[in-house]
């Protein structure tokens, strides 16, 4: 940028943009745009026979119902989907978050056995080679259908849908939320829609 744009820029700062109200300020660090969000369900991601926590995870497409998970590329998870080209997503409950601690703060290069040092047993899926985890509620089988190629932290993997188990007590409130370095519960419900 110029020296003159220098100091606009600086300049639009100490006046204030006109598209700012007087209660914000202009964030310095871009990433405050990301570690302010509110909290995101965290899951556990099973690829083969290992588990891995994950936070960046959200829903892609209702048709086909498809997923998608954000797996930074150094994960053994990363290599095992790759390898597989499927994985589980399966849901915790707020009473299982010490599974959920353990499963995302070691390797499974390192803990060949996750499941077991997390206090989890595997069951096999209907459509995917991967383990699903019998005591999460909720246990969602997909395919892998799409990788994204744009450049960042994480590899993003779309999933297709291809099979649901679900504990008939389940219900979705009783996950686990995550973000900015802290696990919290599912907030009030304020109005159905
Ligand atoms: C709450 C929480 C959320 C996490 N979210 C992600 C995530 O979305 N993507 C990721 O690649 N790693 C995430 N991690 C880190 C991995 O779970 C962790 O590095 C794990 O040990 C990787 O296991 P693996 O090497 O067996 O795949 C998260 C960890 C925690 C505790």
């Amino acid at each position: 940028m110029s020296q003159s744009g220098n100091r606009w820029g600086r300049l639009m700062v100490v006046l204030g943009h006109p598209g700012l109200t007087e209660m914000k300020r202009l964030e310095e660090d871009l990433s405050a745009g990301i570690w302010t969000l509110p909290s995101f369900p965290v899951v556990l991601v099973t690829a083969g026979e290992n588990v891995m926590t994950a936070g960046a995870f959200h829903f892609y497409s209702f048709d086909p119902p498809s997923l998608m998970v954000g797996i930074m590329p150094d994960k053994y998870t990363h290599d095992l989907i790759t390898e597989h080209g499927d994985f589980g997503i399966n849901i915790p409950t707020v009473d299982q978050i010490q599974a959920v601690r353990i499963c995302g703060a070691v390797s499974g290069r390192d803990v060949p056995d996750k499941f077991a040092r997390a206090g989890l047993s595997p069951f096999d899926g209907l459509s995917i080679k991967s383990y699903l985890i019998k005591e999460c509620p909720l246990n969602i089988e997909c395919k892998v259908v799409h990788r994204l190629a744009y450049k960042g932290s994480h590899q993003w993997f779309v999933g297709e849908i291809k099979a649901v188990h679900r504990d008939d007590s389940y219900e979705p409130d009783q996950a686990l939320m995550f973000w900015g370095r802290a696990y919290r519960k599912v907030g009030e419900l304020l109005e159905g829609v």
